[in-house]
């Protein structure tokens, strides 16, 4: 299918687009496979009510699921084949039972052919007093990256961790954490559980990887030799290809992309309060924008925000040079929105 351009060219300063209306039939007006990322928090079920009106006021949590999920396929539909879901939710306790909201419709998602390729853990680090004497303070949130084919954009290299250099020492390069290779060597030379032929290849194999060192090919690196270093692997070959390499070798590297280290999937973000809880309940952290828009979305891409309230998404989109489309229901977030967006 043709793909249809939202926007032709670039608007001025990546100014976000924003539509007032109820996600679903909103979406229902824009072409298909026109956008490249969506992350979004839509309301969660049963906990607060924006304008008494919208999503997550159902009384029964089935009903918030499919609402939901109607809504996130009109989302499918709008992506690109090479396009990206961020879905983060929180979840709900009724009747002491946790309900498991964010997995239910999670499920759902890939149910309807959704491909599910992180379940990251939002660890909120802060949180709201739990006067509760049987469970637990709950201080996490879930977002989950889907994707709508294998065939997807990623740009890991934009959201590597900045890789810490290699330095010089006497005259010597060595890494960054300052393994120069000296112990290792010692611990070779006094091994007693690799025989003659396998400390030579393994000598060799370190000068290797310290002159990737020195050439930048790799910013640090770790040696794992056998009977030496404890590791935090299976024993067992079949399960772990680094046990076959100790088993076969009698050492193996750890090597450290030149590039940066890859972000994991427990994310350490606090909670926004910039907007002091007055004019907007749930607004989301300017740093958890990030990683999906980077990754996601390619520089003038479009990122799609369907419950985007005071506009959190389509602000980081614009910073990071990308155009957006915000929809809410409430003409007043909007309009918080935009200002925030014009400044
Ligand atoms: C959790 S808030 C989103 C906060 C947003 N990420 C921010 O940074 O401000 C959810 C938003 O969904 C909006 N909403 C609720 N039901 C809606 C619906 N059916 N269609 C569009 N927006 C809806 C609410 O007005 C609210 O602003």
């Amino acid at each position: 299918m043709a793909q249809i351009a939202l926007f032709d060219t670039p608007a001025p300063a990546f100014q976000p687009l924003f539509l007032c209306g109820d996600a679903l039939r909103v979406l229902q007006t824009l072409p298909s496979a026109s956008v490249d990322c969506c992350l979004t928090s839509p309301p969660y079920w049963g906990h607060r009510e924006y304008e008494s009106a919208g999503i997550g006021l159902e009384v029964d949590y089935t009903d918030y699921v499919q609402a939901l999920v109607q809504i996130l396929l009109e989302v499918k539909r709008v992506l690109k084949p090479t396009g990206s879901l961020w879905l983060n939710l929180g979840d709900t306790y009724l009747d002491k039972h946790l309900m498991g909201i964010p997995w239910r419709v999670a499920l759902a998602l890939m149910d309807y052919g959704f491909i599910l390729r992180n379940s990251i853990i939002w660890n909120k680090l802060k949180g709201a007093p739990d006067n509760s004497k049987d469970k637990l303070r709950n201080l996490h949130e879930n977002i989950f990256h889907f994707v709508k084919s294998k065939n997807y954009y990623y740009d890991t290299d934009a959201i590597r961790s900045k890789p810490r250099a290699s330095k010089v020492q006497n005259g010597k390069v060595i890494s960054a954490t300052g393994v120069s290779g000296v112990r290792y060597k010692r611990q070779l030379e006094l091994s007693t559980a690799l025989t003659t032929l396998e400390k030579q290849a393994a000598f060799i194999a370190l000068e290797r990887v310290l002159n990737d060192v020195t050439t930048g090919a790799i910013s640090d690196f770790r040696m794992v030799i056998r009977g030496q270093q404890r590791t935090t692997h299976s024993d067992q070959q079949k399960v772990s290809g680094r046990a076959k390499e100790l088993q076969q070798k009698g050492y193996y590297f750890l090597k450290y992309h030149p590039n940066g280290a890859k972000p994991s999937d427990v994310w350490e973000i606090i909670p926004e309060d910039t907007q002091k809880r007055q004019t907007h309940y749930a607004p989301f952290p300017e740093d958890l924008c990030r990683i999906p828009i980077l990754s996601t979305c390619p520089k003038n891409g479009v990122v799609l925000d369907p419950f985007c309230g005071t506009g959190t998404t389509m602000f980081v989109a614009q910073q990071l040079e990308r155009q957006s489309i915000g929809i809410d229901l409430s003409a007043a977030y909007l309009e918080i929105a935009k200002n925030r967006c014009e400044k």
